[in-house]
C-alpha cells in the first residue's frame, strides 16, 4: 500500500522534530503499516471518512504508537474512523485513555448516532480505553483538564481552529492534530459557499505568533495540521 503523505516535506520535518522518541521513527512506523496494516479485516476501512482516501488512519495510529500518550481527547467522531485508529494504537501501547466528544445525532448535518459508534468501540475491544461523550466542543474544557494529544475534526474552519487552539494550548502537553490546513481544503464547496475563514491563513498566523508551538501541515487531501508543543522533548 502507498501512503501519499510519506513523500510530503512537512511530514519529513515533523519526523525530524519527533525523531528523538524512544519508539523508533515515525516514518519507520508508517512503512510498517504499509506492509501490515493494523486495520486489516476490521470495520475501520468500511467507515465513511474524508481521511480514508489518503490513508490517514496510519498516521494517527503511528503518532499514537510513537508518542505513547496517557490521554487522548478527540472532538469530532462521526462514525469513529480516527477514534478507532488511535484507540487501536492505545491498545497496542497497553496503556492510555481516550475521551471522544461529538454531538452525534444532535448534529444537524452529516452525523452518526451514539449507540452505533459505541457498538463499534465494543466490537473492536476498546471499551476499557475509550469513553464516548455526547457534548458540544465548547463544553469539553469544562470536563477535561488536560491531555497529551488532541484531535479536532468538527467541520473545521479558521475561526474554529482559533477558538480551540486558544482553549487547549495550555492544556495539551504534546501534540494537537487538526483536520485541514492546505489551500485545497480551504476551497471545498461549503467553505466557499458559506465564506468560512481560511484554515491556511489561521495556521500561518498561529505559526507566526505562537512561539510555544511548531506547526506542520501535511498536504494530501483533506490535509492535516499537527501542532507540536515546544516543551515536548524526547
Ligand atoms: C468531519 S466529522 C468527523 C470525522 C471523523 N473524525 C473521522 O475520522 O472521520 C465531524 C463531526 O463533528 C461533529 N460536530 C460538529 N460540530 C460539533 C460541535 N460543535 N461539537 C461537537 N461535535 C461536533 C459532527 O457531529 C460530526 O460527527
Amino acid at each position: 500500500m502507498k501512503l501519499p503523505y510519506l513523500a510530503d516535506n512537512q511530514l519529513t520535518a515533523l519526523c525530524k522534530r519527533l525523531q528523538g522518541q524512544g519508539y523508533g521513527a515515525l516514518k519507520d512506523l508508517l512503512r510498517e503499516q504499509g506492509k501490515t496494516p493494523f486495520d486489516e479485516g476490521s470495520v475501520i476501512p468500511t467507515l465513511d471518512s474524508s481521511y480514508k482516501e489518503n490513508g490517514y488512519q496510519y498516521l494517527f495510529y503511528a503518532l499514537t504508537r510513537l508518542l505513547q500518550p496517557e490521554r487522548i481527547v478527540e472532538i469530532g467522531v462521526l462514525q469513529g474512523f480516527s477514534l478507532l485508529s488511535m484507540g487501536c494504537a492505545l491498545k497496542a501501547n497497553g496503556r492510555g485513555e481516550f475521551h471522544a466528544f461529538d454531538l452525534f445525532e444532535e448534529y444537524e448535518f452529516k452525523c452518526d448516532n451514539f449507540d452505533n459508534v459505541s457498538s463499534r468501540v465494543s466490537t473492536m475491544g476498546l471499551d476499557k480505553m475509550v469513553t464516548l461523550h455526547q457534548a458540544d466542543a465548547s463544553s469539553v474544557t469544562g470536563l477535561i483538564e488536560e491531555t497529551d494529544m488532541l484531535h479536532v475534526d468538527i467541520s473545521n474552519n479558521g475561526d474554529i481552529i482559533g477558538e480551540i487552539f486558544s482553549q487547549w494550548a495550555s492544556r495539551t502537553s504534546r501534540i494537537m492534530i487538526f483536520e485541514g490546513g492546505s489551500l485545497e481544503r480551504d476551497r471545498v464547496e461549503w467553505m466557499v459557499k458559506y465564506r468560512k475563514r481560511s484554515l491556511y491563513d489561521k495556521f500561518m498566523e498561529l505559526d507566526k505568533n505562537e512561539a510555544g508551538w511548531d506547526f506542520f501541515t501535511i498536504s494530501p487531501f483533506p490535509s492535516v495540521t499537527i501542532a507540536v508543543n515546544v516543551k515536548y522533548e524526547s
